[in-house]
């Protein structure tokens, strides 16, 4: 039986203050059945990680180099993620890959470098609008993942994969839960090809989860979480997702 997971994403958003404020909330409104965490902005994370020390809430971030070490300015090693008790680092969210050009083997070579620091990457995929129009949604989701497992080989298994179709987020227009399951169901059968221990992994849907869509998302079969952004910021929202989750 895989466990189900929530993870808010706040992206660039949040002060000290309001941080404080939504994690103090969030600690007073769980605990939940389901592993939640929070992958914060960079500068935060020392404070992240005072709020959540020895709570059942675990933290992480939004990205990490690819490269262990060195002369690249501006860029955070998985390493110092992992120096700050980072549980998770999200690679491959849709807007790097936008605003960042990443491509997947970057993508991939990120997940790589986390798994060498014992943090568990998150691994975005996803299709835009313009590619589920032209019914490109499958060959787009499995390029960006067969990336990743050619990359990981059978270390693919210690992943947790984040689907999140590009023009469900921020939106408010949420990937049916047909949509979204017929996505993970796929993307599960080539994890399959690829470890034993395929039906172990948790795929989490992103994109506009909200409270009263949360619920229905995650009874589908293959659907064992979510990667929720802008209402993860709220915490009668978030912990209103994470009860959903079980
Ligand atoms: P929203 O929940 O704001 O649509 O964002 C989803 C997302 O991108 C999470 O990573």
């Amino acid at each position: 039986m895989r466990r189900k997971l929530v993870v808010g994403n706040w992206k660039m958003n949040g002060s000290r203050l309001l941080n404080a404020e939504l994690l103090a909330g969030l600690d007073g409104a769980g605990p939940w059945v389901s592993d939640v965490a929070v992958c914060a902005p960079y500068p935060y994370l020392a404070d992240v990680a005072l709020s959540l020390q020895g709570k059942r809430i675990a933290w992480g971030a939004q990205d990490c180099s690819s490269r262990e070490a060195g002369a690249y300015t501006g860029d955070v090693s998985a390493a110092m993620l992992a120096e700050f008790g980072c549980k998770y680092v999200i690679v491959g969210h849709s807007e790097r890959r936008a605003y960042h050009a990443e491509s997947d083997q970057l993508v991939a070579d990120k997940a790589k470098i986390a798994l060498a620091h014992n943090l568990t990457p998150i691994v975005c995929v996803g299709e835009t609008l313009a590619e589920r129009e032209a019914n490109q949604t499958d060959v787009v989701v499995k390029r960006q993942m067969s990336a990743v497992i050619h990359t990981l080989g059978h270390c693919i298994s210690q992943v947790v994969v984040a689907y999140e179709p590009v023009w469900a987020i921020g939106t408010g227009k949420t990937a049916t839960p047909e949509q979204a399951q017929a996505v993970h169901a796929l993307l599960r059968t080539q994890l399959h090809a690829a470890t034993p221990k395929s039906a172990e992994m948790q795929l989490l849907y992103g994109g506009s989860v909200k409270p009263d869509n949360a619920a229905t998302l995650f009874s589908q079969p293959d659907i064992d979480g979510g990667l929720i952004g802008g209402a993860s910021l709220k915490v009668a929202d978030f912990a209103a997702i994470c009860r959903a989750a079980g």
